[in-house]
């Protein structure tokens, strides 16, 4: 692992809208806010967190495909965002067909981990990962510390958690890591909804201290923020999206220091 940066984390759920993207954009940022170097990789072909982070997709020279396929290095494609201490790893639907060009490949679940290992200049890196459980996530996860899932609100939620879980297992064992669950983050909670407040129990019994204490409220503002290219600090600084993902990075660091001093 790359000397300098101190913490590595996949934002995952192989369901899709859940609020991967819009979390691993508004943490980095809030992060980033808090005066860290932030770098955040998006790895869905779909290039959701590039778009969201204002990233024009000409300005996307060199992308996460290159960087998988061609081994270009994560330094030369990197782009810098609107947003102090933060840059982004920007992708496009190239990125689709890594998983069969990387298929006779024998190092192809390691690529993202050897890119970062030369990477330096951040202290924490984020990966926005794709909604299943394909090379490009086991990438992510190989790459990784810790996993970091979003869930909705909704009845489903936990639906899928177990697959999620044994693949981490999976990881951590095929690759000698010590990849661990930091943390689940219930999404577009809505406590007018009955529904949602009986998810939130159940969750909370179901997977105790690994939910985080800060809960993202449904917004109107953190889903209208990406089509401008913003992130919800920029675009409703005072709004409670924001608030939340403020709320959502001091409860991550506070975490990851008492992890450190555990150890
Ligand atoms: N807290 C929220 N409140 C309202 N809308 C949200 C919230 N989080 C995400 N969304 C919207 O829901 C959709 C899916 O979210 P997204 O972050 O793209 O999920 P994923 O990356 O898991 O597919 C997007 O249109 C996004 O703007
Ligand atoms: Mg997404």
């Amino acid at each position: 692992m790359p000397t300098n940066i101190k913490r590595i984390v996949s934002i995952a759920n192989q369901k899709g809208g859940v609020g991967k993207t819009t979390t691993a954009i508004n943490m980095a940022a809030a992060i980033a806010k808090k005066g860290h170097k932030v770098l955040l990789i998006d790895l869905d072909p779909q290039g959701n967190a590039s778009t969201g982070l204002g990233i024009e997709p000409e300005a996307r020279e060199i992308t996460a495909y290159d960087v998988l396929v061609d081994g270009s290095s994560i330094k030369d494609a990197a782009v810098k965002t609107q947003v102090q201490n933060l840059s982004v790893l920007p992708s496009n639907t190239d990125l689709s067909s890594a998983d069969a060009e990387l298929m006779s490949d024998k190092g192809r679940l390691l690529r993202l981990r050897n890119a970062l290992a030369s990477t330096e200049g951040y202290k924490y890196v984020f990966i926005d990962c794709p909604p299943s459980l394909n090379l490009l996530t086991i990438n992510a996860f190989a790459a990784s510390d810790s996993v970091l899932v979003p869930l909705q609100s909704e009845f489903y939620a936990l639906e899928g958690l177990s697959q999620l879980i044994l693949t981490v297992r999976e990881v951590r064992e095929a690759l000698d890591t010590e990849l661990f669950i930091d943390g689940v983050v219930l999404t577009m909670f809505d406590r007018r909804v009955k529904l949602a407040q009986q998810v939130e129990a159940d969750v909370r019994e179901n997977l105790g201290n690994l939910v985080y204490k800060t809960i993202i409220p449904r917004s109107v503002r953190l889903s209208e923020a990406p089509s401008y290219g913003e992130t919800i600090l920029q675009y409703d600084a005072s709004g409670r999206g924001a608030q939340a993902y403020l709320d959502l990075g001091s409860e991550f660091l506070k975490r990851d220091k008492s992890k450190k001093n555990k150890s």
